[in-house]
């Protein structure tokens, strides 16, 4: 059934943007050639959206927040309308998953955790529209002071490619249920499942203007959309190397950003964790999206009397595991694009070629177009904390192993990277649990669990070179709006 859908999806489809409730190709007529990473082959285009399409889309946006009905629309109303968008992506999610694997080359199963993801998103923020309240304020006598949780206005996002359908949830679950506008910029490698869900928002019931989406380069569509005057806010989710260019871009508006710029996410495990509950965590959360999550737990810190037994379990399941085709379900798909192949397999190669120890590899299905992007996973053992793939993101199925000595060294360790996003701690001591869980720099820490991406009711966000500001939950509802404070005198 699955397999039959993602053959109609691969069928020739022009996708268009959404301007002010209407479709419509760039200005230009511009396209950019759609590529699935499984075999490399041409299956859709998009629009190459520039400077004049992100103009429109603004400007669409910014009619709708400022003279439209939307600003009066009550905030059950708006509610309403993200969890009948929840619910029309529940009715579509087969067709869904499919495009989703399509585009991106994510295993079918991992096409459908991002559906029911995404519906969770849709329906955690519609029924929280109505739950966020101000405060009432003790002030001088004769006075009564309040707050309003505000909209930004008209909130600028510019989303990845490796988790598309779940990144564009809870921006615009977050953002919508506050009463903000939007212009979604989508990655110009995964912009398919945006444009599907921006059509079943207008069918959702989601006024002319309030959802808007873009597709285009970074370079030429992002760029415009990070510096647009008409835009109050942007939230992004990518490199860090593209945040700053975003936050400068945002900084000459002056306008506030959420960052959320991926990891080096460490997982701890002491000599006295339950191993066998251990292993499949472990290496699913580097193998999940092959490796290409922002929260991917890419760095594994064992503690020494274990390590040896860890690495060998480790290295037995590395050894089994296979790369191939979305369509064929396997441990992991192809990489996203040919530059991102690349990446990993010269951080691979550069590692290897360092003299560090490869454990295990795993491998390639045999029978995998050899024009997709495929890596096989690497696991590397007795990694030094200075490597270059133990301190920079390399996004791909990737995993290296530290020993340590003591709790000391394995907070030393944990901290000792730029980025602070997830972190995983596995022992039975409860005592050490809520130490150590403390003194880990990382927005999200796992105890005896580890959750790479899922988790709509968790604060999300990072320290450090990860990022600022945080999504999900409750916690993006107040990144996504401003105090207005009102003070009346009645004395
Ligand atoms: P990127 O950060 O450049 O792309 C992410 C989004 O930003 C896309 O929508 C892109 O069109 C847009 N963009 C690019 N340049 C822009 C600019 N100057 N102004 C505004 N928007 C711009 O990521 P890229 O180059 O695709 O991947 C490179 C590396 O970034 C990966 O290997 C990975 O390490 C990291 N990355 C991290 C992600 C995460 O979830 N933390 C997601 C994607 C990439
Ligand atoms: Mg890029």
């Amino acid at each position: 059934m699955l397999q039959e859908l993602s053959r109609i999806v691969a069928q020739d489809k022009n996708f268009l943007n959404i301007i002010n409730g209407r479709q419509g190709a760039a200005l230009s007529q511009e396209t950019i050639t759609v590529l699935c990473p499984s075999d490399g082959m041409a299956f859709a285009t998009i629009p190459a959206g520039n400077k004049d399409d992100v103009d429109r889309a603004v400007q669409a946006a910014r009619e709708a927040f400022d003279h439209g009905p939307w600003s009066r629309m009550p905030a059950f109303e708006r509610g309403r309308l993200l969890t009948r968008l929840g619910q029309l992506i529940g009715k579509h999610g087969e067709e869904l998953a499919a495009l989703e694997s399509r585009d991106t080359g994510k295993p079918i199963r991992q096409g459908k955790a991002d559906v029911a993801a995404a519906m969770r998103y849709y329906e955690f923020y519609g029924g929280a529209a109505d739950k966020i309240h101000g405060d009432t304020i003790p002030f001088h006598d004769g006075y009564t002071a309040l707050t309003l949780r505000e909209p930004h206005g008209v909130v600028g996002g510019i989303i990845p490619w490796n988790y598309p359908m779940q990144i564009m949830a809870r921006v615009v679950g977050a953002a919508i249920a506050m009463g903000n506008t939007l212009v979604i910029k989508p990655a110009e490698d995964a912009s398919l499942s945006t444009i599907r869900i921006g059509e079943l928002a207008l069918e959702a019931g989601f006024p002319e203007g309030v959802l808007n989406v873009i597709t285009g380069y970074g370079r030429e569509a992002g760029a415009a959309l990070s510096a647009h005057p008409g835009v109050d806010y942007v939230t992004f989710t990518g490199s860090p190397a593209t945040g700053t260019a975003i936050q400068q871009a945002a900084a000459t508006n002056n306008r506030g950003v959420t960052m959320e710029l991926g990891g080096k996410s460490p997982q701890i495990v002491f000599a006295d964790a339950d191993i066998e509950k251990a292993l499949p965590v472990l290496v699913n959360a580097i193998i999940q999206n092959g490796g290409q999550t922002c929260s991917a737990g890419s760095r594994i810190l064992i503690e020494r009397p274990i390590y040896n037994e860890v690495a060998a379990a480790l290295g037995d399941r590395f050894s089994s595991l296979v790369a191939g085709p979305h369509d064929e379900d396997l441990d992991l798909g192809a990489m996203i694009n040919p530059a991102q192949k690349h990446r990993v397999e010269n951080y691979v190669s550069a590692a290897a070629e360092a003299g560090i120890d490869v454990i295990a590899r795993g491998s390639i299905d045999i029978n995998a177009p050899v024009s997709g992007y495929y890596v096989a996973p690497v696991l590397f053992g007795s990694v030094e904390a200075s490597a270059a793939i133990a301190q920079e993101e390399v996004f791909g199925p990737v995993l290296s192993l530290f020993a340590f000595d003591d709790e000391e060294d394995a907070i030393r360790l944990a901290n000792s990277t730029e980025y602070g996003l997830v972190a995983g701690i596995w022992t039975k001591d409860g005592a050490r649990q809520h130490r150590v869980a403390k003194r880990v720099r990382a927005g999200q820490v796992f105890v005896n669990a580890y959750g790479a991406g899922g988790g709509i009711e968790l604060p999300f966000g990072g320290f450090k070179k990860s990022g600022h500001g945080r999504e999900k939950g409750f916690e993006a509802l107040y990144d996504m709006s401003a105090t207005k404070t009102i003070i009346f005198r009645h004395d």
